[in-house]
């Protein structure tokens, strides 16, 4: 699908690559010849994650890092610049998320979502840009999700944080333009992960099933489906998209949104008798 060096000497920095979508895009960024720094917290998973992706030939950085705290934000863009000697792009991806009914939530469930979410990405997209804005190019990405813009029940913190990331996606598409940097955002449907099943698809009351159901495609999203978006929209092939949030689930917010989508349940033999009724209304 893509030119085998479509990211060659690309220096990139993912949020949350160590695990799930975030190690996925980062090992099709690999294949693609790009230099990678992966971060997030727990440094053995970054490590683990690091062994895994230099085996076909990477450069890879593991730095541990929280997005929460600005001084280990810096010292990711410090230690990038040191090693690569620039930051082409940047991937917001990592987040915290559970399910949770709003009027259980303590204050502090409120806000650790939106520190990591929304304040986190925040910290590296500042930290990260002073680069761009220096080498006078740059491409940020962030993981938000469709519910950034239909919102959603008992995930809260997540919608209001994400659809916080959203408006800032487009509001720097246009304020940073001028130094170069492009702004794009995806917005995946479900797509299995251990972190977020462990934290919103709880074993046992059904819950995966009736996800799948409300799919139009009948399926969750393949991870490489993902991550040859994300290797698309941050190549140079995609340098006139900005400010722009792609979706990739499936037709899934869609069909939540039709008001009438639901009649997918009336069996194929009801439409007849249903369409004789309603066409006698004059
Ligand atoms: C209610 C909760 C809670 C829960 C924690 N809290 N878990 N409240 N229900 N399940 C509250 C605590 O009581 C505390 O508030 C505050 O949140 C902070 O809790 P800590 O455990 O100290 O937080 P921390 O150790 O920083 O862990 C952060 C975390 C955790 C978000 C709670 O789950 C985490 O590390 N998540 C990272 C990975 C992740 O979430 N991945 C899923 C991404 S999926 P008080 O007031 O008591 O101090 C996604 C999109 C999904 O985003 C879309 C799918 C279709
Ligand atoms: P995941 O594996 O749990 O990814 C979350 C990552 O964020 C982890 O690597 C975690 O690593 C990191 N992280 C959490 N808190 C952090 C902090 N304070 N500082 C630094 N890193 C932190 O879940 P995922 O499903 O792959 O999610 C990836 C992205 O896709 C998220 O933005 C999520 O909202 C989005 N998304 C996922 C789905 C889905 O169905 N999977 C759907 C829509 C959107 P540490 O614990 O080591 O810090």
């Amino acid at each position: 699908m893509f030119e085998k060096d479509l990211l060659r000497g690309k220096t990139i920095i993912a949020t949350g690559g160590g695990t799930g979508l975030g190690k996925s895009m980062v090992a099709r960024f690999c294949e693609l010849g790009a230099n990678i720094v992966i971060t997030s917290r727990r440094q053995e998973v970054l490590d683990e994650a690091k062994l895994e992706l230099e085996k076909d030939g990477a450069k890879i950085l593991a730095i541990a890092s929280d997005v929460r705290k600005p001084p280990e934000v810096q010292n990711v863009v410090d230690q990038t610049m040191e090693e690569f000697g620039n930051i082409d792009i940047l991937i917001n991806n990592a987040a915290g998320n559970f399910i949770s009914p709003t009027e259980m939530l303590s204050p502090g469930g409120f806000k650790v979502i939106v520190d990591i979410v929304l304040n986190g990405t925040f910290n590296f997209t500042h930290a990260v840009g002073q680069a761009m804005m220096k080498a006078k190019e740059g491409t940020i990405l962030n993981i938000v999700t469709t519910y950034a813009w239909t919102g959603s029940g008992y995930v809260v913190p997540s919608a209001s944080a994400k659809a916080g990331v959203l408006a800032m996606t487009r509001s720097l598409a246009v304020e940073w333009a001028k130094y170069g940097i492009r702004h794009v955002a995806i917005a995946p449907g479900p797509f299995p992960t251990k972190g977020a099943w462990q934290r919103l698809v709880p074993p046992g009351l059904g819950i995966e099933k009736k996800m799948k159901d409300r799919i139009p495609l009948k399926r969750f999203g393949e991870h490489t489906e993902l991550a040859n978006l994300a290797a698309y929209l941050i190549s140079d092939q995609a340098a006139y998209i900005n400010g722009e949030v792609v979706t990739i689930d499936g037709g899934e917010w869609l069909k939540g949104a039709g008001e009438f989508n639901d009649l997918d349940r009336v069996p194929k033999v009801a439409w007849k008798a249903i369409s004789k009724k309603v066409r006698k209304k004059k």
